[in-house]
């Protein structure tokens, strides 16, 4: 299978599978515990049919909405994630690029692999930088500083991340970081010797969102002692809206699922909220976002934007979140796949086919413009 038979996630996945290590293709694809919620994120979006519209006169779509005061030509974006050049030695750069071409925003996670000023610096489209909570206040504070210089738009704090998910696949290879592998794992990385070439005779692998600030000790501190030896497990409501203030910027909370959540984070001076399980990789048995959008956008949808992400892999799971009341959405694996399928290539032609699916869906539905898609247009089985 090559980059033009990818048509939709499905296919991308399946390359990014011929394509990846197993240990690193498992991290991307998995979840936790049984993975109950991962299946369940995309499931739910089929517990509601679309009611289309005809003969609405709709020559022209519009995508563009408007978020956290960012202008989006599209109404998803592309949500932050960890280890991107571990993905494909491009990483960050080639997804920051391909944000950039169709106009839409990238988050670039605490873990990335490429520094938010470099990324910052060479595309001018929004720039979420996503951030954990770490015990040592100051080191929060020069952190936040740092993204500020560097003139990042949205500031995205993710609280379901307090300690990390059973993830059973990853213990099973040994993927973590650095690389400690069972025997099993390193012989995956020895039958796909195209992803260790690339990888050895790229840049270095690098954390510089994290180096300058927190002593990695060479590469000997491992994510899962980042989370629960860096991060603070006190973390609470008046935490949070101290860093609101000190911010001083457009601020979104991501994790978030529990309506009364919802209400504190806008108590606390939130833009937005993002529902999300972490695409399932956090609380298994946790709901799914989609689920949970109606009854948050109906308690606190005019007290703040209400975004969702997990489980998107379809032009019409858009569709469905805009109608059911969410400003914008967010997707993770559907642009990671397509990255270590293909690089910026394949995160382009993503893009693309989900910028035109969405299109389509929305002359489908006899809909110009993203606010114009409504409940009425919806039906729960
Ligand atoms: C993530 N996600 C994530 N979120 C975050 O706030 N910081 C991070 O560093 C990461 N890292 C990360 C790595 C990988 C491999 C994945 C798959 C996900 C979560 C991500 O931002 C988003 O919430 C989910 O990916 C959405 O679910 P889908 O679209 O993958 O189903
Ligand atoms: C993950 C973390 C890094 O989901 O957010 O793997």
């Amino acid at each position: 299978m090559r980059l033009a038979q990818c048509h939709n996630f499905h296919d991308f996945r399946q390359l990014a599978k011929r394509r990846l290590p197993g240990p690193i293709f498992n991290y991307i694809d998995g979840g936790a515990d049984d993975e109950v919620t991962l299946r369940r994120n995309s499931a739910a979006f089929d517990t509601v049919d679309l009611v289309p519209h005809v003969l609405r006169g709709t020559p022209e779509v519009d995508l563009s909405v408007e978020v956290m005061g960012q202008k989006l030509a599209l109404p998803f974006y592309l949500s932050p994630t960890a280890l991107q050049r571990l993905f494909h030695h491009d990483g960050e750069r080639a997804v920051a690029a391909a944000a950039g071409k169709y106009g839409t925003m990238f988050g670039v996670s605490s873990l990335g692999t490429v520094s938010l000023e470099e990324l910052r610096r060479k595309h001018d489209n929004p720039q979420v930088y996503q951030f954990y909570f770490h015990k040592d206040r100051g080191l929060n504070r020069a952190m936040m500083q740092r993204a500020k210089d560097a003139g990042v738009n949205v500031m995205m704090l993710t609280v379901d991340s307090m300690t990390g998910g059973n993830r059973e696949r990853d213990k099973r290879t040994g993927f973590s970081i650095p690389f400690k592998l069972t025997l099993g794992g390193m012989a995956q990385f020895a039958v796909k010797p195209a992803w260790g070439i690339n990888y050895v005779t790229h840049e270095k692998f690098a954390l510089p969102q994290l180096d300058e600030h927190v002593d990695m000790g060479g590469g000997t501190m491992s994510i899962g002692r980042y989370f629960t030896e860096m991060l603070d497990p006190t973390m609470n409501w008046d935490d949070l809206a101290e860093m609101v203030s000190d911010w001083g910027g457009k601020f979104c909370l991501k994790g978030v699922i529990h309506p009364d959540d919802a209400a504190r984070a806008a108590e606390a001076g939130c833009d937005a909220v993002i529902l999300s399980n972490h695409g399932g990789r956090q609380l298994d048995g946790s709901i799914a976002p989609f689920e949970a959008l109606e009854g948050i956008v109906d308690q606190v949808g005019d007290r703040l934007e209400v975004i969702m992400d997990s489980g998107i892999q379809r032009g019409t799971h858009i569709v469905k979140a805009l109608a059911m009341g969410a400003k914008a959405v967010g997707i993770g694996r559907g642009y990671l796949f397509p990255l270590a399928a293909a690089g910026q290539a394949g995160v382009e032609r993503m893009v693309g086919l989900l910028k035109d699916e969405v299109e389509r869906d929305m002359r489908l539905m006899g809909v110009s413009k993203v606010a114009d898609l409504s409940r009425d247009m919806l039906r729960k089985r």
